[in-house]
């Protein structure tokens, strides 16, 4: 939890009675390594030419050989850095050094990094680990994350993202929870407590920073960095929940987002930064800019210059300036001149200054050199855990005929050049993970034992090898066929128009099917797919996510059975890319989907998802029976029983949804309110019983207020959150 004590509050204000606005001013400037070299265009545009085919990779290579990274030290010592990004804990230590030793009030540096799942040892991507609906395990994952940056000086993770993402085509739907507003929420709460929650040393906590607020995911059209545009109800029901129930656990710092929202990019929104953020929440951490947001102003045509960037960015209460040194030009100037006040810069470094002081840097501003080895190599108890998230975070999508899992005493023929890439396995956004960790699917196969010969045939780029194919067809009496997405395709800035496979990998699906060999697709992708096809033609589907360090282990622990699959789709898939966005918490239509001409749906692809929300099968069944809501004054208690009706073991998530069937705006037609989980073992029944708070059935208006409505309530209860029991029920508050 992110408080201060007296003390420590009142050393802040004396820290800051001594500094000058310049010192103050530079507390609000956060650097990252720039490469500084004999070239003549910035570095940025030296990749953007490298990337669009001007510069060719060996005249890239060769300026690269003599350029040099600048750390900005000589800006450190002078107090004009608050903030850096560094990865090891030998220039942290270097750094910070400076920062301590040789500027005049010695304040030490945040460091801060994208550790978003995961340090060293890397765990599945967000939108899979939410999927197993597991509040411990998004905890654990966190703490393990923070304890090994923190070796390596790393005090500020720039995660959770908690951005609700209903739209697939946006790349960046890999790096957050999902599309519900409640397991988002659920989810931040915990990645900050296992973040910030261990204070019992300062080798065992960061400060986390919730991202990107607000409302990134909802960019029009899935377009990264887009606009975004909607009512204040919708902004207070689903947007702002997971930043505020994250802001209530303690989280120590947020991250604006790139968009505009209604009309003002959130880099210098006062509405949702200092009326929503700072006041009606009383947040007291700080606020960072995105990278070079501050900047993008100019670009947005919401500020005329960099000055007027900078100055309408101070006050709307943005603290740091991630990169782009407005801040360190401009603002000196803008105070001098009455455009900020100078209350403004007060209360920015008191922000900064305090986060430093709660991270315990001013009494511990360096790492040991015993720290720093901790996690040279990777601890078991990470690499177990990578491995359980890994595993619980596979959704099985079909099975057809009980394909799966798979007896690994039969020969596989395992294909996909995919199955072989160890860097394919951690996904969008990790930075600090090594190549000798990554369990390829095909080291999976081997560590198991499985009786497998390797085609690799394609990959999601590139032509399909004929020839292997029809080796592959011939050889294996079942065919494990590992095709989606490179980690390339999902992620920052890699938003796409078509989410069916990409290259040639429906093709070779096809051909293999042709051969009349049972294939079993196994997924690796970084965002729902437009599955439809595969969902009819091919017998058994696994969606196996970017899952880290331990994919290839997780893959073949669920692959050949020894553990059944548990995840459930934080994410609805949708049948065609033109359903999206596409999610299950829709408000109804006045016409809703239906078989009739003049309902709302799509000619081609009707008005459901392939995959809803919360879908997601074992390799057992499980029944429900004998729903029962009842009453109990400030809480609505439901019981339901659920049965394993398979022959094997399993674990179900229990989903609880709730539906306001009149009211005074329009409601989601169902609304997640609470999850539980049910081990059960062959014909084992266990009664499951979920709470919900009668004030947690409202919702705000448009002037974002919370109101409590009178009336007729549904609860669904199910596997997912299309198939569900229900019950009405008259709710008086
Ligand atoms: C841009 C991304 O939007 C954000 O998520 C990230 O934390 C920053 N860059 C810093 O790398």
């Amino acid at each position: 939890m992110y408080r201060l004590t007296d003390a420590q509050r009142a050393r802040v204000r004396e820290l800051l009675s001594r500094m000058t606005l310049e010192e103050k001013i530079g507390q609000m400037n956060q650097e990252s390594m720039s490469i500084v070299g004999g070239f003549d265009v910035p570095f940025e545009e030296l990749i953007e030419m490298l990337t669009d085919g001007r510069l060719p990779k060996e005249e890239f290579d060769k300026i690269m050989s003599t350029a040099k990274t600048d750390y900005h030290e000589d800006e450190v010592r002078e107090g004009l850095v608050g903030s850096l990004m560094v990865q090891d804990a030998e220039k942290y230590n270097e750094l910070q050094h400076i920062a301590v030793e040789e500027s005049r009030l010695g304040i030490p540096l945040l460091i801060g990094l994208d550790v978003i799942h995961g340090f060293r040892t890397v765990y599945p991507i967000a939108i899979a680990e939410a999927g197993t609906f597991d509040e411990k395990l998004f905890q654990r994952t966190a703490a393990m994350a923070a304890k090994e940056s923190r070796s390596q000086g790393i005090n500020w993770h720039f995660a959770p993202m908690v951005d609700v993402a209903r739209d697939a085509r946006w790349g960046r739907v890999s790096e957050g929870p999902g599309e519900d507003t409640r397991l988002a929420s659920r989810f931040a709460r915990a990645k900050i407590q296992g973040l910030q929650g261990d204070m019992s040393s300062p080798e065992n906590y960061v400060a986390a920073c919730l991202k990107h607020y607000v409302a990134y995911g909802a960019c029009e059209s899935g377009r990264d960095y887009n606009t975004a545009s909607m009512a204040p109800a919708q902004l207070y029901n689903v947007y702002l929940p997971p930043f505020r129930a994250a802001v209530e656990a303690g989280a120590a710092t947020v991250m604006a987002s790139f968009n505009d929202l209604n009309g003002v990019p959130c880099t210098v929104n006062r509405l949702t930064l200092r009326q929503i953020l700072k006041g009606e929440w009383k947040f007291p951490g700080l606020v960072v800019s995105d990278a070079n947001a501050i900047r993008e102003c100019v670009n947005h045509g919401i500020a005329a210059d960099q000055y007027d960037a900078g100055v309408q960015a101070a006050n709307a209460g943005m603290d740091i300036d991630m990169g782009t040194r407005i801040y360190i030009k401009e603002l000196k100037r803008a105070v001098e001149e009455g455009k900020v006040p100078l209350s403004v810069i007060d209360e920015a470094a008191e922000r900064i200054l305090s986060v430093k002081m709660w991270l315990g840097l001013f009494e511990h501003p360096y790492v040991s050199p015993e720290l720093a080895a901790r996690y040279e190599t990777l601890p078991e108890a990470h690499l177990a855990l990578a491995r359980e998230a890994g595993e619980r975070s596979i959704v099985l999508l079909k099975n057809e005929n009980g394909l799966l899992p798979l007896d690994k005493s039969k020969k596989i023929s395992l294909v996909g050049k995919l199955a072989a890439e160890r860097t394919e396995v951690v996904g969008a956004w990790a930075l600090s993970w090594r190549e000798s960790d990554c369990v390829s699917i095909q080291d999976g196969f081997d560590n198991a034992g499985a009786n497998y010969r390797y085609f690799p045939c394609c990959g999601p780029e590139g032509e399909l090898d004929q020839a292997q194919l029809e080796e592959a067809a011939a050889w294996g009496d079942v065919i494990v066929a590992v095709v989606g997405e490179t980690t390339a395709m999902s992620g920052e800035a890699s938003s796409k128009a078509d989410i069916t496979l990409p290259g040639k990998q429906r093709e070779l699906l096809e051909k293999l099917l042709a051969g009349g060999k049972p294939v079993a697709a196994l997924l690796m992708n970084g965002r729902p797919l437009a599955l439809e096809w595969e969902s009819v033609h091919v017998p058994a589907i696994l969606e196996c996510w970017h899952l880290g360090v331990q994919m290839g282990n997780a893959v073949a622990s669920v692959l050949f059975g020894d553990r059944a699959p548990e995840g459930k789709l934080a994410s609805s898939f949708p049948r065609m890319t033109g359903q999206c966005p596409i999610y299950y918490s829709h408000p109804n239509t006045g016409r809703p989907g239906g078989k009739g001409k003049f309902t709302s749906r799509y000619l081609d692809a009707g008005w459901e998802p392939l995959y809803p929300f919360g879908y997601g099968l074992s390799y057992t069944e499980f029944a429900y029976d004998g729903l029962e809501v009842k009453d109990a004054g400030d809480t609505l208690m439901v019981s339901v029983d659920v049965r394993n009706t398979g022959s094997r073991p399993g674990v179900e998530t229990v989903q609880l949804y709730t539906r306001d069937v009149t009211a005074s705006i329009v409601r989601p037609v169902k609304e997640l309110k609470d999850f539980a989980k049910a081990a059960l073992a062959p014909g084992e029944q266990k009664r499951v019983t979920m709470a919900v708070q009668k004030n947690d059935l409202g919702f705000f208006n448009d002037a974002g207020q919370y109101v409590l409505e009178d009336g007729k309530f549904i609860v669904y209860v199910g596997g997912n959150s299309r198939d569900c029991l229900s019950q009405e029920i008259e709710v008086t508050f």
